[in-house]
């Protein structure tokens, strides 16, 4: 990737986080200067120590909350210059969601649209957005375009998703110069090659690649696959899994697309996955090859509001970012494998 000449000023929220951390070590490598706020709800400050061991820069650190618009008329005042930001600071439990749907609408919406009024009363003018595959629903055709349309979301998680793409896209088209692109994740996963940082869930983890590290490092006694009766070749359901260092280095792209005056509009939306369906015994049977360690599990009933199969089409992010996920489900599984025995104190 380029590097810059001169460097523009990159607000990261949720920048302690899984995606945001390693988002913030491409950004550093490639030139950016960066800023990141984070409340801590879902993250610890440790993954700065990692940022820092990674990078040899330490960025600059604001704990408070994006909810908060007084916290962030403050953050936007003493930073002064704030070009762009990446915004991730979210809530992304989609059961807890459910169950707790105020918290979630207060916490994502709010931040969204506080980031958009920094970017208007501060003159920023780059916003790239943690949108999600979630905002597709199961789509009638697969893979998923970017101009699939976009379905009834299942939770308020979902719902924060689908209206944040909109917040941002109607505050784009009434502004003068701020330009946006929202990138919809599919399934990121590993970590980075360093093991300084990776995912951290806080508690049992919702998601498949965490919950077989933590089965594979004894932490939970045995991996669920939920549903074995799905259409597909083994009967578990599938999703696109990449790299989560890919999918910093999309974040990365879509930043210098705007920067280099690229855009196609002001408001753009682009897939980000590995463009290939896998299923749940797949990754299964990856993580024992790669590592050699036997997993134990049963297949159980399907999972509440789950899918049953979703991929993405990433044609238009190679051709528009020049971006395509280069690392194998394999290489990812290893980083995931080689971070949770990091954290677990597990030795080779
Ligand atoms: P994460 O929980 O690891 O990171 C989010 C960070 O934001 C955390 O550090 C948390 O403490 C912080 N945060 C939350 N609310 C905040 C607030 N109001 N103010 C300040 N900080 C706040 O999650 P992640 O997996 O890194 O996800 C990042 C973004 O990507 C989220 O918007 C999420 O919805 C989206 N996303 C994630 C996935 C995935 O599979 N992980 C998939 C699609 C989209
Ligand atoms: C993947 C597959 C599970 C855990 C979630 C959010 C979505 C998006 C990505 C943010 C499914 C199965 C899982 C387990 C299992 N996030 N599984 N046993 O469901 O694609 O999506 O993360 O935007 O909004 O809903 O990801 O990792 O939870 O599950 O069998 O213990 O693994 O049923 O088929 P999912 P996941």
């Amino acid at each position: 990737m380029r590097k810059f000449s001169t460097m523009q000023k990159i607000l990261v929220t949720g920048g302690a986080g899984y995606i945001g951390s390693h988002t913030v070590v491409e950004l550093i490598n490639t030139g950016f200067e960066v800023v990141i706020v984070d409340n801590f709800s879902n993250s610890t400050p440790d993954s700065i120590n990692g940022i820092e061991r990674i990078t040899g820069i330490r960025p600059s650190l604001h704990e408070a909350d994006c909810s908060d618009i007084q916290a962030m008329q403050k953050l936007f005042f003493e930073e002064k210059n704030i070009d762009g930001i990446i915004h991730f600071a979210a809530l992304k439990v989609v059961g807890e969601s459910v169950e707790r749907p105020l918290e979630y609408y207060r916490n994502n919406l709010l931040s969204t649209i506080n980031m958009m009024q920094m970017l208007s009363e501060f003159g920023g003018k780059y916003m790239v957005f943690s949108s999600s595959c979630t905002v597709y629903g199961q789509p009638d055709v697969l893979p998923v375009t970017e101009e699939t349309p976009r379905k009834l979301a299942m939770s308020p998680y979902g719902n924060t998703k689908r209206v944040g793409e909109d917040i941002i896209q109607d505050t784009v088209k009434a502004s003068h110069g701020i330009y946006a692109i929202a990138l919809r994740y599919f399934n990121p996963i590993g970590a980075h090659p360093s093991a300084e940082i990776g995912e951290l869930p806080l508690g049992k983890p919702d998601n498949l690649v965490p919950f077989i590290t933590q089965t594979a490092a004894g932490i939970r006694e045995k991996l669920q696959i939920f549903g074995g009766d799905y259409d597909s070749p083994d009967g578990t359901a599938i999703r696109d899994y990449f790299h989560v260092v890919d999918l910093a280095r999309a974040h990365v792209l879509a930043l210098q697309r705007m920067i280099d005056g690229k855009s196609k509009a002001t408001y753009e939306v682009f897939n980000v996955g590995a463009g290939k369906g896998v299923t749940v015994l797949q990754v299964v049977k990856a993580f024992e090859r790669v590592t050699g360690v036997k997993l134990n599990y049963e297949i159980v009933g399907r999972r509440a509001g789950d899918i049953e199969k979703v991929w993405a089409d990433t044609s238009l992010a190679q051709t528009e970012l020049g971006w395509k996920a280069l690392s194998t489900l394999e290489e990812a599984l290893l980083t995931a494998w080689n971070w949770e025995k990091r954290v677990k104190g597990i030795k080779n």
